[in-house]
């Protein structure tokens, strides 16, 4: 385990990236569908920002777009109230892109252990652009 959670629910134990806590919140009945639950839209635009936190620490003086998400799971619904925490862990570092996983986890409300349950993931690409918006090298000449 390199990170406050555990490797092997993100990139798996053979990655050597950190995991981290990118986000913690709390979402608002704002934030809720037709049924009541939070909008899985919602819980994409925080996974979006969640998971480009490790990434800048890659090279902060370079920009990243979201090129993809992938292998979007919404495994259990999340509830007004719930203290959500997205975990975020480079998996891959390519030349301009950089692949991400992000996991979020709830403590319910209402649950008194605070027991922290799995509720979504997703694969999440993002990719170094310059000034034009065209892909450069996520890492210098130097670090490559
Ligand atoms: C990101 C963007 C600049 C990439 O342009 P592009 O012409 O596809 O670039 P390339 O084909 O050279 O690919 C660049 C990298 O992205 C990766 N990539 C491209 N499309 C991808 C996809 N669908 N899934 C995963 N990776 C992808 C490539 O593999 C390459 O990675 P590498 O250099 O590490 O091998 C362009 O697609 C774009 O501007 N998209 C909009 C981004 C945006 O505005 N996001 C905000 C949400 S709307």
């Amino acid at each position: 385990m390199t990170g406050i959670h555990d490797s092997s629910e993100l990139c798996g134990d053979d990655c050597d990236y950190p995991t981290e806590l990118a986000l913690r919140t709390i979402l608002l009945p704002r934030d809720t569908n037709a049924q009541g639950t939070i909008f899985g839209g919602v819980i994409l635009a925080h996974i979006d920002l969640a998971g480009v936190v490790p990434v800048r620490k890659l090279n902060p003086a370079r920009r990243f777009v979201t090129v993809a998400m992938n292998e979007i799971v919404f495994h259990e619904p999340v509830f007004v109230g719930d203290l959500c925490s997205f975990y975020a862990q480079v998996c891959k570092v390519g030349r301009t892109s950089v692949q991400v996983k992000v996991l979020v986890k709830v403590q319910r409300k209402d649950d008194s252990d605070g027991e922290e349950i799995r509720v979504t993931e997703a694969e999440v690409t993002y990719v170094a652009v310059d000034e034009n918006r065209r892909p450069v090298p996520v890492l210098p000449a130097s670090r490559r």
